[in-house]
């Protein structure tokens, strides 16, 4: 049975703040993944803290958040792979702990690195998992014809997988993690490091592939965009906690404010940001830097006629300034007081030594 999720999706159930009780109750869709209090620690680390969440039958369900937020952790439990260590998980009905031969049966699952044999051919690695998974030899022929038609990669069934490019192994992962016809798919961080036009590649190929196979989908990501346009419903994840769960128009209408205005000043005063805080229906005010500050308002075109007057007036220059609606990005700031990408910098960032003998 497939949600419509259009319908679902007009922002009309708001709230997005998370009550601790799991994800919203629309009863008529089965749940094809429930979690419960769930809890993961290592040692004395607590990496999942107290987690619970359903996933509908045909959903396509986004874990975003950060570096180290857990979002690996939760998968590997879901999908078996590591044990739990207090809560529950039921996936297509079974409980993980329980019954792990029946999970591992309904679900697919792509892991966070490309683990797709680099010396065999597209259509060899294909064919390995087919016989791992006990697709009978006779359908197996016609099910990698048609995974390699939905991925994209007939005419490279016989080139070697190290030959692909980034963007085409991460789809033929997708369609070695599709060769058994499971119920649900469970894709770990499926774009990251892959270019803008193979990441949209990768999002039409997981839409067209859930509504034609029926599929449900849980995939983990960091980026914003990306749960956005991919997911009828998120759940942010932050240290190993569930801060917002919803979809991702009603996650946006769940933050105060409609627009974000990003400005940058040449010669800000001291008081600047106070000011900015006075400007009619601004309803916060975020500095970033080198006089650059966010800016979020009930009304975008009358807070910049405002901006502008005040900066006239005060003798500080605009360098820049830019007025949209309000994106992911500010919804992950109200709900964890951080930016993600300040985060992801930190995690990625490597600050290149100075040449030997030149000053930085
Ligand atoms: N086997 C382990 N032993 C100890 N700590 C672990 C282990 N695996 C994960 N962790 C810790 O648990 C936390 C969550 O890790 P996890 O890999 O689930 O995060 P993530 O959200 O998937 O991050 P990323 O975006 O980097 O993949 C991190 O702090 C990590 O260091
Ligand atoms: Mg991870």
């Amino acid at each position: 049975m497939i949600a419509d999720f259009n319908s679902r999706n007009n922002g009309a159930e708001a709230g997005a703040g998370f009550d601790g009780d799991g994800a919203s109750a629309s009863a008529a869709v089965p749940n094809a993944i429930e979690v419960e209090h769930i809890v993961k620690k290592y040692g004395d680390f607590t990496a999942v803290n107290d987690v619970s969440f359903d996933v509908k039958e045909g959903e396509i369900f986004g874990l975003l958040g950060p570096n180290g937020a857990g979002k690996s952790t939760l998968i590997r439990m879901m999908t078996t792979l590591i044990p739990i260590t207090a809560g529950t998980a039921r996936v297509a009905g079974h409980d993980v702990q329980k019954e792990p031969d029946a999970v591992r049966r309904a679900i697919g699952v792509i892991p966070q690195a490309l683990t797709s044999d680099l010396d065999l051919t597209v259509e060899e690695n294909l064919n390995i998992y087919a016989k791992l998974y006990d697709v009978p030899a006779k359908t197996r022929k016609q099910a990698i014809d048609e995974l390699l038609e939905v991925v994209d990669l007939t005419k490279w069934r016989n080139s070697q997988t190290k030959t692909l490019s980034g963007g085409m192994r991460r789809r033929l992962e997708i369609a070695r993690g599709l060769v058994h016809s499971p119920r649900i798919f469970f894709l770990d961080e499926p774009t990251t490091g892959l270019d803008p036009v193979s990441r949209v590649a990768v999002w039409e190929m997981l839409t067209n592939i859930k509504k034609n196979r029926q599929l449900t989908i849980l995939i983990t990501t960091h980026y914003m965009d990306e749960a956005d346009r991919l997911c009828d419903r998120i759940a942010i994840v932050d240290h190993g906690k569930l801060v917002a769960l919803d979809s991702p128009v009603a996650l946006k209408a769940s933050v105060p404010g409609t627009n974000v205005i990003e400005v940058q000043f040449d010669n800000a005063t001291a008081d600047w940001e106070e000011k900015l805080r006075g400007l009619s229906d601004v309803t916060s005010v975020q500095h970033l830097g080198a006089g650059m500050y966010r800016v979020l308002t009930g009304n975008g075109s009358r807070t910049t006629t405002g901006l502008v007057e005040m900066s006239v007036e005060a003798g500080v220059s605009v360098k820049s300034l830019s007025v949209q609606n309000t994106t992911l990005d500010d919804v992950f700031v109200h709900y964890t007081g951080r930016q993600l990408r300040d985060e992801l910098v930190k995690a990625y960032g490597f600050v290149m030594p100075p040449r030997p003998g030149v000053q930085p």
